[in-house]
């Protein structure tokens, strides 16, 4: 039998074409694998994390050694720091894994990331159309301050949201969602 097991961790140079391969199946406009590498590898005010599920199989030996673990990367998220502020890069679920707090948790994971680097508030971009994500965001108190006209390859606008992070009531509430 399979008990799956999920966690969240940063992500490792070793996870990378998974993530890459996830990214292409999620959006229109996908990363290269090699940008990826550079923001994992290269770029110090990176911040990646991976949910991964771990799918134990115990066969019908009780012997532990019999155990095998298999796993798999469900989604990811990335958060940039630069002078204080914070900027999620990226945030994915795989399409057979949504509508079940996946996508929440990980959101919950940069921010609390983001408060304990000392960032004072977290930004990002997000496509007019995704109105999905949206909600996810407006839910962690993230406003729109912008709309950049045409900023996607396909012409798309994008909302530029950002949530300002540095209130008491904003960790506690972040503390008791966790
Ligand atoms: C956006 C995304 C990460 C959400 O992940 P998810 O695991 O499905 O979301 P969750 O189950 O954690 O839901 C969290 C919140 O998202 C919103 N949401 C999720 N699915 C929704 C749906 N079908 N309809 C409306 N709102 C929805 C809700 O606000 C929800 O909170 P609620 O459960 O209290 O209503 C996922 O849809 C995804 O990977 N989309 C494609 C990539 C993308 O758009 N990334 C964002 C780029 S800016």
């Amino acid at each position: 039998m399979a008990s799956p097991i999920y966690r969240i961790r940063p992500m490792k140079s070793g996870d990378i074409a998974a993530v890459s391969a996830l990214e292409q199946d999620v959006f229109h406009d996908p990363w290269p694998q090699t940008a990826f590498v550079q923001e994992v590898l290269f770029n110090s005010e990176a911040h990646y994390f991976i949910l991964e599920s771990c799918h134990i199989q115990r066969p019908a030996s009780r012997w532990p050694w019999g155990k095998r673990a298999r796993r798999r990367i469900y989604g990811f998220v990335g958060l940039r720091a630069n002078l204080g502020q914070g900027h999620i890069s990226t945030l994915a679920v795989h399409p057979a894994w949504r509508g079940h707090g996946l996508g929440e948790l990980l959101l919950m994971t940069v921010l609390a990331e983001a408060l304990e680097r000392g960032l004072t508030n977290v930004s990002l971009e997000v496509r007019a159309s995704n109105w999905i994500a949206q909600s996810l965001y407006r839910k962690y108190g993230f406003q729109t301050i912008e709309r950049k006209s045409h900023y996607y390859r396909d012409g798309e606008d994008a909302l530029l949201l950002i949530a300002d992070i540095t209130g008491a009531r904003y960790r506690e509430q972040l503390a008791s969602q966790r």
